[in-house]
């Protein structure tokens, strides 16, 4: 029998303060939550919508180095940012707390304590990265490699963003201190830690044997963690920014930034009711149910519930509905990279059209597997969904309603089976919207919600009262009447979903936010006034969305730019035809003799045998090389390069060279492969 419980808690992660929220973050955790927590309240639940920024951790550290001012003044200006955004898209926690905050600081090293007063932590000492010149321990992210499981360079101490493995500082081949660039040495520190394999009993008969309706993968990642064995987790960190490690001998220790985090979570309800929050974390009828992103999924399903049972007496998450990642426009979403739609960006360009974000946004809810933003995608659901569909249905409907009965709610006459087919199908796509939301698909659930849209449109175009009007009011009357609860129905079924224009629609009918209407048929009574039409939605022109693209180009362009002075490698060049490559002849030559320029630094003189001919190439590598080192060796040239004089001298070609990343030019030699290193014969030709 499925449990009843009294009231819902809902916990969306604590995005890092680090940086502004984008719209991966949006997707996968805080619209899916806000649509799961908005229509709990409309059904009249007791519901409890919990957040706040997390401010510790190696992240913001980081951050505050990269802008030269302080962690608090990282996390004072992101939180606030942060705040708004959310607020601007109608995502209203009940609060917005933050780690930083003094209950947090006394909650989280109350916990700690507890934990380590009952015996339920393990003290080690063991051996740590330690950079040498900047004198302090690297935790986590200030250790940069190479990861081990895909070569990528780059990974961090606890996870390579290119395969998202989850990794140990020791795990990096050739690990580097992001403080300074220094091969990191391993020193002796001591650090308190959590041990996991003690609760793995426990988690595999709650989880793998009593929660099988878990998202597959959720349910796959937990169960691959628990087959390959729990290790016990350090709690602690050497840093100086986070919460102190309450006991002795602890000095410069502080707590785990994914120890302190969730915690988070119960501090700020504590904030927020400082009298009735154990009702919230402490009662069995609580459902407590965690919206997350892949990437949390361990630390909410295994570490997090090890702390909460290792304390014991608090409720455990019912569900965690954790997404995968949403790409942008192909790519991975990297808020170091500047690879994002930030959501303040998008509300300072898109004023008014929060919802529009939130229905694309759920369109493409990256539910089962990553899923991709796009621009394009986004115009084109925008302008034939929400307002082909839904706007234009309610704006008809509205419009007609003005035009034949003075803006009152015509009477029902009898219906005939085409309206009965409309209205007939709406409290089966209600069922289907229920059971999809409570089971979070939150995209199958918006669909069902566009039907309802769609019922609605085709009803009054399959039926045309425009037409019907000139000869027939009392069936216009019908239809209208028809097309208005359908109308209705709209402004309850889409406020999870599209909360602005659900809002804006019921003041135009001036109707009820009332769940168990939904599907009734006769939300409106007869001679009910509603208000002028109002467009729910507009048109988005190309302008707007080639400015998006534009943006999106400048910044993959500067990445680009980026990456080969990172490596040294030059940008790539525009594309060339194969006609153009097949002009070039570029051949094999050996050197015959070689002289320098007089009066110059950088030139030789150089006479050649092309296999053509004998020429004369004048080059400027005298500074790498001597007349001496040329005499006999094997190049390649572009032999049918226009010639040119160079010091009164015809120079008639040119030598093919690289020039490395430390700007050193260098032969490309002629020579055949490996397996001969004889040179190939002067005069072969390339291509
Ligand atoms: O991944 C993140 O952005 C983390 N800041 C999430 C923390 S969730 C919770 F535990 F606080
Ligand atoms: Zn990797």
């Amino acid at each position: 029998m499925e449990k009843k419980f009294k009231r819902t808690l809902v916990t969306c992660a604590l995005p890092y303060a680090n940086g502004p929220v984008h719209i991966g973050h949006l997707a996968g955790v805080y619209v899916p939550a806000d649509i799961y927590v908005r229509y709990l309240r409309m059904k009249g639940e007791d519901v409890l919508y919990v957040c706040g920024s997390d401010e510790h951790g190696v992240p913001i550290t980081i951050q505050a180095r990269k802008q030269g001012c302080s962690p608090q003044d990282i996390v004072d200006k992101y939180h606030v940012m942060i705040d708004e955004s959310f607020k601007g898209l109608g995502i209203n926690f009940d609060i917005y707390g933050r780690t930083s905050s003094g209950t947090h600081l006394e909650n989280a090293s109350a916990f700690f304590r507890k934990l380590y007063d009952d015996g339920k932590f393990v003290r080690r000492e063991s051996e740590q990265y330690y950079d040498p010149e900047a004198g302090t321990f690297l935790a986590d992210r200030y250790i940069v490699g190479t990861c081990p499981k895909c070569g990528a360079e780059g990974a961090y101490g606890d996870q390579c963003e290119k395969c998202g493995a989850s990794l140990s500082p020791e795990e990096l081949v050739n690990p580097a201190s992001r403080l300074s660039g220094a091969a990191p040495v391993k020193r002796k520190t001591t650090h308190w830690y959590l041990p996991l394999q003690d609760y793995e009993k426990w988690l595999r008969e709650w989880i793998l044997e009593g929660h099988k309706e878990w998202r597959s993968n959720v349910y796959g990642q937990v169960k691959s963690w628990l087959d390959g064995g729990l290790q016990p987790r350090a709690v602690t960190r050497d840093l100086d920014w986070g919460v102190p490690v309450p006991v002795e001998g602890a000095e410069g220790k502080v707590l785990y930034v994914w120890f302190d985090a969730p915690i988070g979570y119960i501090s700020n309800t504590m904030e927020l009711l400082p009298d009735s929050w154990e009702k919230w974390w402490k009662s069995d009828d609580t459902r407590l149910v965690h919206f997350i992103g892949k990437d949390n999924i361990v630390f909410h399903c295994i570490v997090f519930p090890a702390m909460l049972k290792a304390y014991g007496g608090y409720v455990l998450p019912e569900n965690v509905p954790a997404n995968e990642f949403l790409n942008l426009e192909g790519e991975k979403i990297s808020t170091s990279r500047g690879w994002a739609v930030w959501a303040h960006e998008y509300l300072r360009d898109f004023p008014g059209k929060q919802d529009v974000l939130r229905y694309v946004l759920t369109a493409n809810a990256p539910e089962t597997k990553d899923n991709d933003f796009s621009w394009k995608d986004f115009q084109t659901r925008n302008n034939s969904e929400l307002v082909a569909v839904f706007g234009n249905f309610v704006n008809r409907a509205v419009v007609l309603t003005h035009k034949y009965f003075e803006g009152r709610v015509p009477a029902r006459g009898e219906l005939l089976p085409i309206d009965r087919e409309a209205l007939d199908q709406i409290p089966g796509l209600k069922a289907s919207l229920e059971r999809n939301i409570e089971t979070f698909k939150f995209r199958e659930a918006l669909r069902d919600a566009m039907q309802i849209a769609r019922v609605g449109n085709k009803h009054l175009s399959d039926t045309e009262p425009w037409k019907v009007a000139k000869d027939d009011m009392a069936r216009c009357s019908t239809i209208l009447n028809v097309s208005l609860q359908i109308c209705a129905d709209l402004a309850v079924a889409f406020e999870p979903f599209t909360p602005f224009a659900a809002a804006r629609l019921r003041t135009m009918l001036d109707s009820p936010l009332d769940w168990s209407l939904l599907g009734c048929g006769d939300i409106l009574p007869a001679g009910h006034a509603i208000r002028e039409a109002e467009l729910l939605f507009a048109k988005i022109e190309d302008e707007a969305i080639q400015a998006q693209i534009d943006r999106l180009a400048r910044i993959r362009e500067k990445l680009k730019e980026e990456a080969a002075a990172g490596t040294g490698v030059e940008p790539g060049k525009e594309e060339c035809t194969f006609e153009e490559f097949g002009r070039m002849d570029i051949r094999t030559a050996v050197v015959l003799e070689a002289e320098r320029v007089p009066k110059t630094d950088k030139l030789l003189k150089l006479t050649i045998d092309t296999g053509l001919d004998r020429r004369t190439i004048v080059s400027g590598i005298a500074e790498y090389y001597s007349p001496e080192d040329m005499v006999g060796r094997h190049i390649c040239v572009l032999a049918n390069l226009k010639p040119r004089v160079i010091r009164g001298i015809e120079s008639k070609g040119m030598i093919l060279m690289a020039r490395q990343s430390d700007g050193r030019m260098r032969f490309i030699t002629p020579e055949n492969g490996q397996e001969a290193a004889e040179p190939l014969m002067p005069g072969s030709t390339i291509g």
